[in-house]
């Protein structure tokens, strides 16, 4: 069982694939990937796509439909990648869908160049709540990259962090890949997913990315990894490992 936990495979619904022809090739390059399920992640919330979960529900169905009678085995669960608003917490109960429907994890994207001053408030309400917050592809975020200091803070209370499994191997630059690198000696990394919106442009690269994981740093990191998705799916709680902090200890 291999699962990735951040993709956009669902056809039509935002800038992921055009048509279900494509969203079978992408399903195809899953595969090919050793990917089993795949929890559909469209972007929520981000000023140009909304996906309320009806709509994204529907669309699992049909494409697990489509999927079968190609019988391509892949299974398809419903997800969200939600942009951060202020407002997020009231629509936790309502508009917003859990990964997997396990009513534990939720994907939060933060913007490019800027961290809203509500976001530590809102991850902790989030929490308070009863879910678990996880942030994706930090290695995006330019304050982040400045201070990653920021980002241990948040995994310290209880965020979890999602890299991208292009950029950690090196296709979005050697300074990202260097950056996720010091993410993961510092145990600040918990999920390596594709992002995937395209079977060319954007595909998974999971396989290239856990083999890079094996060379570079352990069979435990790739297992860590790997379980850690498996409970994302199941809807269970893990120990995360805890944070190494980027603060110089003074002797
Ligand atoms: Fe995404």
């Amino acid at each position: 069982m291999l699962v990735d936990i951040h993709n956009h495979i669902l056809p039509g619904l935002d800038d992921g694939p055009k048509s279900i022809e494509e969203a079978v090739l992408l399903a195809e390059n899953a595969v090919s990937n050793g990917i089993t399920h795949i929890i559909a992640t469209p972007h929520h919330h981000d000023g140009k796509y909304m996906n309320p979960s009806s709509v994204v529900e529907e669309a699992v169905v049909n494409l697990n439909k489509e999927l079968d009678e190609r019988l391509i085995p892949l299974e398809i669960l419903p997800g969200q990648e939600t942009h951060i608003y202020n407002t997020l917490i009231a629509d936790l109960n309502n508009d917003l869908i859990t990964l997997a429907n396990s009513g534990k994890y939720i994907l939060i994207e933060l913007p490019i160049n800027h961290i809203p001053p509500f976001t530590f408030d809102i991850l902790f309400q989030i929490q308070l709540k009863g879910f678990i917050p996880i942030i994706v592809h930090p290695e995006r975020n330019m304050v982040f990259r400045k201070d990653k200091q920021k980002l241990y803070d948040l995994v310290n209370k209880g965020t979890l962090v999602q890299v991208t499994a292009s950029s950690l191997i090196g296709v979005n630059g050697r300074a990202i890949k260097k950056y996720i690198k010091y993410l993961i000696k510092h145990n600040i990394v918990h999920f390596i997913s594709s992002d995937a919106h395209h079977y060319l442009k954007r595909p998974f690269l999971l396989k290239a990315a856990y083999q890079y994981i094996r060379e570079k740093f352990s069979e435990g990191h790739v297992s860590y990894y790997s379980e850690n998705a498996k409970h994302v799916i199941n809807g269970t709680s893990f120990q995360p490992k805890r944070p190494i902090s980027f603060k110089k200890v003074r002797d």
